[in-house]
């Protein structure tokens, strides 16, 4: 993969890997290390964060031949122990991105899970209660860690991985009630910072539409296996970058 040609990117969000399955995403894995460059996954890669769920999974990463980058989601956190979650993944081969960006065929990756909080109009503010504060601390958190891991890339290209969305485009067809609680524009205003940022992928909104824009037009998708195979009939996004 020499640096200025383009290469292609996977992506697929939202594996929610279940203690019983057998080497879900072996074969599909193996079919992906044929297709693309790099494999990124963007969260909710076990379905409750368990140990025996991450081992599922890391089995079917080390049986991948292409390097695999990603980052958690909300699931990875539900039994309190994601740094767990990521470490099994970590020994498997994957880099779990979260501040710490990575550059691969002279493409940058940067990362976070980042959170929820809302919309133009909707964006909650850190106003009030110290607990409405601290729910916006962690959105604003999220983000500077995604604009730090962008600031520190000297590529000409760059792609974004997230969990949470920035954009309400790729949120289309969830109910309205709750795109607060799918995404944050607060990581949409990091991203738009850099020129270097080509694509942003995202999963979390199952039902959510494909692809969107950020406000200077970065090109958003929603990369959710749901949404994806809706559009492709495969689960996994590619892209050329
Ligand atoms: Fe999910
Ligand atoms: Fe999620």
């Amino acid at each position: 993969m020499p640096a200025g040609n383009t290469i292609t990117v996977a992506a697929i969000g939202d594996l929610h890997v279940t203690e019983d399955s057998d080497a879900p995403y072996r074969d599909l894995f193996a079919e992906i290390s044929r297709a693309a460059d790099v494999l990124l996954l963007c969260g909710d890669l076990t379905n409750f964060g368990k140990t025996s769920e991450a081992q599922i999974l890391a089995d079917d990463i080390r049986a991948c031949d292409i390097p695999v980058l990603g980052v958690l989601g909300n699931h990875d956190f539900e039994c309190g122990q994601p740094e767990t979650v990521a470490s099994i993944l970590h020994e498997a081969g994957m880099t779990v991105l979260d501040e710490q960006a990575v550059e691969i065929g002279g493409v940058g990756f940067a990362g976070v899970k980042g959170f929820m909080g809302g919309f133009g109009r909707g964006e909650l503010a850190p106003f009030g209660e110290p607990i409405a504060k601290a729910f916006v601390d962690e959105a604003m958190n999220e983000a500077r860690k995604l604009e730090n891991g962008l600031r520190s890339l000297r590529t000409e290209r760059s792609v974004a991985v997230l969990h949470y969305s920035p954009v309400c485009d790729t949120l289309e067809g969830e109910p309205i009630e709750i795109f607060q609680y799918l995404g944050s524009a607060r990581l949409a205003d990091a991203i738009d910072r850099f020129d270097h940022v080509k694509a942003v992928v995202h999963g979390h909104a199952h039902h959510g539409t494909y692809e969107g824009r950020t406000m200077r037009g970065i090109p958003v998708y929603n990369v959710a296996q749901f949404v994806v195979r809706e559009q492709f009939k495969r689960p996994y996004a590619l892209l050329e970058i």
